[in-house]
């Protein structure tokens, strides 16, 4: 399946999200471009996990619509919508602390067996601190080192579309340098589409073609990451007094 860098990779119409009786999502519209990080931004609580995980159908939609390279995977089950090319790297990486970094590898290759030597390949290069590491137990590694493992996760399925749920939570800064530098990577060097979370807003900003502000459950604001820096309004709540 061969598609242009710009064609829409992801679309999401309408979608609204519901844990009980708490709308956490209350009608979600954006698009992801083959080829573009883009990146989600807003406090804490808006709902940013919730419309990743929406993504994953764990929670699913109650209403709306999410197409993925021309399919509407709304309706299908998490297993078969990372068979279709969606890999996410949960908030707090959610690593196997008791088993090896091999085996968690392993783990994120269930559902792409076939290409398992060439993709565990493709991740030591990434990370060749993995490689050094691979025979040592996930819970021993540093926080760095299990962001690093909870991406090298997500792409042993080999997406075509990357979550990521806040891979600089918790880091130093030099540690997540080192992060969205690989993110950089991947997407400029792999070709892979990245969709990620941050709160870390000026660097993600930075790295993003193009960024969507949430609050609420709702999409306030949306441009280009250079854009969206540049805002009175995202500078006043997001960026002022840090980072
Ligand atoms: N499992 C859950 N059950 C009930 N409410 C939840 C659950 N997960 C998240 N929420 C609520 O949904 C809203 C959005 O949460 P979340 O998506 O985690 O926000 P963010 O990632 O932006 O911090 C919050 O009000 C949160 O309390
Ligand atoms: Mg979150």
């Amino acid at each position: 399946m061969d598609r242009a860098a710009g064609d829409p990779m992801l679309t999401m119409t309408g979608v609204h999200t519901f844990y009980g009786a708490i709308e956490a999502l209350k009608g979600i519209d954006l698009t992801v471009a083959t080829g573009e990080i883009v990146t989600l931004i807003g406090a804490n609580g808006a709902g940013k996990s919730t419309l990743l995980m929406t993504l994953c159908g764990a929670p699913q939609a109650r209403y709306g619509r999410i197409v993925f390279e021309g399919e509407d995977i709304t309706r299908l089950p998490t297993c078969q919508i990372v068979r279709r090319g969606i890999a996410q790297s949960p908030e707090g990486r959610r690593i196997f602390p008791r088993m090896t970094v091999l085996e968690n590898l392993q783990l994120g290759a269930i559902t792409a067996p076939a290409s398992y030597a060439e993709e565990l390949e493709r991740v030591f290069l990434l990370f060749p601190r993995l490689k050094e590491r691979s025979a040592q137990r996930g819970g021993t590694l540093s926080g760095g080192e299990q962001q690093m493992l909870a991406i090298g996760r997500a792409l042993m399925s080999r997406p075509r579309l990357l979550l990521l749920d806040e891979p600089s939570l918790g880091l130093a800064p030099l540690v997540i340098r080192q992060i969205f530098q690989v993110i950089r990577d991947i997407n400029r060097d792999h070709g892979m589409t990245v969709f990620m979370v941050e709160q870390n807003a000026h660097r993600a900003l930075r790295l993003a073609h193009r960024a969507y502000v949430m609050v609420n459950g709702l999409i306030t604001l949306t441009g280009t990451g250079a854009g969206l820096l540049a805002n009175p309004e995202v500078r006043a709540a997001y960026l002022e007094g840090g980072h």
